[in-house]
């Protein structure tokens, strides 16, 4: 089919067939096509949607357009597993579950991405250490994956090569938001990594990348359903980002309250019940656990006997930071300049946040980016964040604002108080997990 025939009968509302699809997004990754028939096309997907079919053609294409990861060769003796989020703020899930379920005996190839919008990225937070090299050579990401069972890394140029100029195109028309663009474009990269089963966390609430929870819930259940149909079992969780999921955010920060949650010392919290939900999940999928209640007692096992932190700190030390970072973290992980405890203006019991608008502050303080390839400075950020039903007062702050300048520090503290909502009446902790989407490989 003619890339202008295909645009065509999307246009008109047609289902495409899957061969017509593979043949133009294979195009997109050799060049073939520009940049105007690509908006095209992403224009009509979007306008006139995709049935599961056309959405599962798109996504094997859009895997199979550069290198699939493949493990045969490796005789790994456990699953090959792994997770992806929509994205928050104090998220740092990938940084605690990847060894976690690594130390339970799955095997996580995570490749991640830079913060986007206001939400951070589990690269930059991890280059906040020291050598960490997020960019190995293939047979070291491999040896690392076989023998410590995780390494996070940045994604490679061959993997799912059309997804980033469809993305970069979709970027500048209007049409990120298109459900089976966005289902595609997330699986065609997750796929490309050879998997044998995936979570998926999709956030909802005010820090989310979808608008609302009903969205949310389509997303999962979309995802679910094409991974699936594609060959990957796959279950979604849609988990709560209507407040930040760690008391932090920013990259040193996060890095400093993974290092405490994995060495024990941080207790429960809403990040590790997040976390948890999502490992057994992979634990189940991966058939690394007979059911439930033994997933629940594998990780407890792993975490308390120090076998998730042995794997983080193996994973750092294989790509390049600390051997000890785990044992001297304020010797690694630069502080900022000006730490500073802001108040709200009356005391009140937190109503709820705007968590958007918590992340642009992080990235308005140095931690994210405005333009595309700008350097971050990782040691800026928020600790102590207040959560919804804490009362905050005189001794209680909002927030602590970890910023390079009193400047900074001043515009991130107003944007606090107008982001945390307060009021006078007991507010209830949102439920954390709000749905789950399963779906065996059909
Ligand atoms: N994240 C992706 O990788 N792709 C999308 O389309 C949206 C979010």
């Amino acid at each position: 089919m003619l890339p202008q025939e295909l645009i065509r009968a999307k246009r008109d509302g047609q289902a495409l067939p899957a061969a017509a699809l593979r043949e133009f997004i294979q195009a997109i990754a050799s060049g073939q096509i520009g940049d105007a028939q690509i908006g095209a096309f992403a224009m009509a997907a979007y306008l006139n949607g995709m049935d599961d079919a056309e959405t599962v053609a798109l996504t094997e294409a859009t895997r199979d357009s550069g290198q699939v990861l493949a493990w045969d060769d490796l005789d790994l003796p456990g699953p090959v597993l792994d997770k992806h989020s929509t994205g928050g703020v104090g998220d740092l899930v990938s940084l605690v579950l990847g060894p976690w379920v690594a130390a339970c005996g799955g095997h996580v190839p995570m490749i991640s991405g830079r913060g986007l919008g206001h939400t951070g990225g589990t690269l930059d937070k991890l280059e906040a250490i020291p050598g960490y090299d997020i960019a190995p050579d293939q047979a070291r990401f491999r040896r690392l994956v076989k023998e410590v069972g995780v390494a996070i890394i940045g994604q490679t140029a061959d993997l799912a090569p059309a997804d980033k100029r469809l993305y970069a195109v979709r970027d500048v028309t209007a049409t990120v938001e298109s459900m089976p663009l966005i289902v595609a474009s997330i699986l065609g990269k997750k796929l490309a990594c050879g998997l044998d089963a995936l979570v998926m966390d999709v956030k909802s609430g005010s820090g989310a990348f979808m608008p609302t929870h009903e969205a949310s819930l389509e997303l999962a259940t979309r995802i679910a359903e094409v991974a699936s149909q594609a060959g990957t079992p796959t279950t979604a969780l849609v988990t709560d980002m209507s407040q930040p999921l760690a008391p932090c955010a920013g990259n040193a920060v996060e890095i400093r309250e993974t290092l405490r949650l994995l060495r024990g010392d941080a207790g429960d919290s809403r990040l590790l019940e997040v976390t948890r939900a999502l490992a057994v999940e992979m634990l189940l999928q991966g058939r690394l656990a007979t059911d439930r209640r033994d997933a629940e007692h594998q990780l407890e096992r792993a975490l308390t006997s120090g076998a998730a932190a042995e794997r983080f700190a193996r994973m750092v030390a294989g790509l390049g930071g600390p051997a000890d970072l785990l044992e001297r973290p304020d010797h690694y992980l630069a502080a900022a300049p000006l730490q500073r405890a802001v108040h709200a203006e009356a005391p009140g019991i937190v109503q709820r946040l705007d968590t958007r608008a918590l992340g642009m502050a992080v990235v308005e303080l140095g931690g994210g980016r405005l333009q595309a390839g700008a350097a971050i400075d990782h040691r800026v950020g928020l600790s102590e964040i207040a959560a919804i039903g804490e009362r905050v007062d005189a001794e209680r702050p909002l927030a602590v604002i970890h910023a390079r300048d009193a400047a900074s520090a001043e515009r991130a503290a107003n944007q606090l108080r107008a982001a945390i909502i307060l009021g006078d009446t007991a507010a209830t902790p949102p439920t954390l997990i709000h749905d789950a989407i399963r779906r065996e490989a059909s």
